[in-house]
C-alpha cells in the first residue's frame, strides 16, 4: 500500500532491450514495476524488490554483455510491515528505519566467473553530471557509464528523450539530444561494435 521507490518510468531500459532484440541479441530484461509493455522479441522478467532484481539478474547469468539500466530504490525500510500503517488517533508521524538495498551493479561488475565480458551501468545526475558518472565507473568497476541528467528542466524523467554521455576509462563522449530509442539503437550498436572487436582480439 505504501512503498519507497526511486521515480523511473523504465523507457530507456526497455528500449536497449528491445534495440538488443532487434540488432539480434538473445536478451533477457529483468524489469521493475513499470506501466510500459513488454518489448517484443525478449523474456521479461517482473520483480518488486531490489533482493528479487539481484537474483533475477543472477539466474539470467552467463551473460556477454549486462546492461543496467533500473533505477534501483538505494535504501528499502527496516521492518515493512505486513498490514497497511494506519494513521493514529494521536496523529504522531511515523519515523522510518532504512536499510540500504544490494548494489546491484556493483556486485555482478565485481571480478569473478559470472561477469559479463561488458558490463554498462548508468548514472542518473541532478548535477556535475560527467564527474559524478567518471566516479561511478571507477567505484562499481564498470566498463562504461551511460550518464543522463534527470534535473526536472530536463524532462528525461519520465519523457520519451534523453541526451546522454558515454563514460569509459579515460574518455567521455557527449551525444546530441535524441529519442530514448535512438540511444538505445546507438548504444546497441556500440556494444555490438566492442564485442566484435573482442572477438577479433581473442582469435588473433
Ligand atoms: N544501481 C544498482 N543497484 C543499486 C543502485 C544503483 O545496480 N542499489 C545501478 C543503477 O542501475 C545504475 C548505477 O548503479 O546502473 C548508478 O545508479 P544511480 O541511481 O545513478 O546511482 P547510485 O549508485 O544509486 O548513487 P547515488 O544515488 O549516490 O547517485
Amino acid at each position: 500500500v505504501r512503498y519507497i521507490a526511486n521515480r523511473s518510468s523504465g523507457k530507456q531500459g526497455h528500449a536497449v532491450a528491445a534495440a538488443a532484440a532487434i540488432a539480434g541479441a538473445r536478451v533477457t530484461l529483468i524489469s521493475g514495476p513499470v506501466v510500459i509493455a513488454d518489448p517484443a522479441g525478449v523474456d521479461v522478467v517482473h520483480v518488486e524488490t531490489a533482493a528479487e532484481m539481484l537474483d533475477a539478474v543472477r539466474r539470467a547469468l552467463p551473460a556477454d554483455v549486462g546492461i543496467f539500466a533500473a533505477a534501483v530504490a538505494d535504501w528499502r525500510v527496516a521492518n515493512a510491515g505486513h498490514e497497511k500503517i494506519k494513521k493514529t488517533a494521536d496523529a504522531r508521524t511515523p519515523s522510518l528505519s532504512l536499510v540500504e538495498n544490494p548494489d546491484i551493479l556493483k556486485t555482478i561488475a565485481a571480478k569473478g566467473p559470472q561477469r559479463p565480458g561488458l558490463v554498462v551501468g548508468f548514472a542518473a545526475e541532478t548535477e556535475r553530471v560527467t564527474d559524478y558518472a567518471a566516479k561511478k565507473l571507477a567505484a562499481k568497476s564498470a566498463d562504461w557509464i551511460v550518464a543522463n541528467d534527470v534535473s526536472p528542466e530536463s524532462g528525461v524523467m519520465g519523457g520519451d528523450r534523453n541526451s546522454v554521455h558515454l563514460v569509459s576509462a579515460g574518455a567521455i563522449e557527449s551525444w546530441p539530444e535524441m529519442s530514448k530509442s535512438e540511444v538505445a539503437t546507438r548504444l546497441i550498436e556500440r556494444i555490438a561494435e566492442k564485442l566484435a572487436a573482442h572477438r577479433s582480439e581473442a582469435a588473433r
